[in-house]
């Protein structure tokens, strides 16, 4: 049998030896941890965000120095941003386009694609959509997405809300149907939940190309977080989280209303969780206490952004053992 890992057809288009990508997580993936993770083999997109041009420049820039003596890791460089916040302030994007290496791929998340999707498939970049229902896929397509993200509502972060959320383990074959149907050139990732070889196994199983990995890397050596927020994480199981817009009010994030976010449901999440019109009506006191959390590394007031795959993490060694374990495993399960 062909091996499904590293002759997938997402392992191939980006010269990987695993087909996973590194999700590009706000204040989670650095220049260090994508140096690791497409070293270790996998696609690599520094966390854009919110597209902090200083940010974005210094830690794409310091992953580009650690790679240069690896040609074939630093062509497995990419970055993802927050669409929504782009249209509003696109210098980080800007500065990428106008690299001279280009990079593998720019990710694009939250918020109707197609104007920036131009800019991107006019630098002959691949455009990476990450997508949480049938009808954004759709969208992704028409933009030009050369890979689809189909995150399910199990995941850490940002992602559409309760009412209209979606399951990975539905989204994935659904969107993989509409795929082969309607654009089989385009590539397909499951994202949310995915955090061990199981989840890279079935993710190929449902019908994806591969697996974005956000949570069990975030929780890594190499990780931006800080290890207090990292070690809640470990010890948390997978009912320790919820999705709300709670943090979003508490870190004054203007998010579009149809998203929101999934952290530990820590004790200031649970004082406000059923008081959301409360909150968003006078917050001014719960922010201070959010931001003196944050202050003081309190995690039952400050947030820790993981999805519902924090109960399948129990430590955090380096993002180039995860990558290998999960290869390793999902290896052993496909044959
Ligand atoms: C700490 C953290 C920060 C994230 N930040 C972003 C982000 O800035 N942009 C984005 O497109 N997705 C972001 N995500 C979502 C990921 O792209 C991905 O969908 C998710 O991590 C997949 O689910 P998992 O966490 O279960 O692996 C974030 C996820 C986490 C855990």
């Amino acid at each position: 049998m062909a091996d499904r890992l590293s002759d997938s057809r997402f392992a191939r288009r980006f010269g990987l030896s695993t087909p996973i990508a590194l999700a590009p997580m706000a204040f989670g993936t650095g220049g260090a941890l994508a140096t690791t993770c497409a070293k270790a083999g996998a696609l690599a997109l520094i966390g854009g965000a919110y597209g902090d041009l200083e940010f974005t420049s210094t830690q794409y820039s310091a992953a580009e120095e650690a790679l240069c003596d690896t040609p074939e890791a630093l062509a497995r460089l990419g970055c993802g941003f927050i669409t929504w916040r782009l249209e509003e302030d696109s210098s980080a994007l800007d500065w990428l386009l106008d690299r001279e290496a280009k990079p593998a791929a720019i990710m694009l998340s939250f918020g109707d694609p197609t104007a920036l999707a131009k800019r991107i498939i006019a630098a002959d970049i691949a455009l990476i959509c990450q997508v949480q229902t049938l009808a954004m896929a759709r969208e992704a397509v028409e933009a030009g997405a050369s890979v689809i993200v189909a995150q399910g509502a199990e995941a850490g972060g940002h992602g559409m809300n309760a009412l209209d959320g979606r399951s990975t383990f539905t989204l994935v074959p659904e969107i993989a149907d509409y795929l082969a149907a309607k654009a089989p050139h385009v590539q397909l990732l499951a994202a949310g939940g995915i955090a061990d070889g199981r989840g890279l196994a079935a993710a190929l199983m449902l019908g994806a190309d591969g697996a974005l990995v956000g949570s069990r890397l975030w929780a890594s050596a190499e990780s931006l977080a800080p290890e207090a927020a990292i070690a809640q994480a470990v010890a948390a199981d997978g009912d320790s989280t919820a999705r709300s817009k709670v943090f979003d009010i508490l870190r004054e994030k203007n998010w579009p209303a149809h998203f929101d976010f999934r952290a530990l449901r820590n004790g200031i999440h649970r004082e406000w969780e059923g008081r959301l019109d409360e909150l968003g009506a006078d917050p001014a006191g719960a922010i201070a206490n959010y931001k003196a959390g944050v202050e003081a590394r309190d995690y039952s007031r400050a947030h820790v952004t993981v999805g519902e795959g924090t109960g399948l993490i129990k430590d955090a060694p380096s993002a180039g053992e995860i990558i290998a374990a999960i290869d390793a495993e999902a290896r052993v399960l496909l044959q």
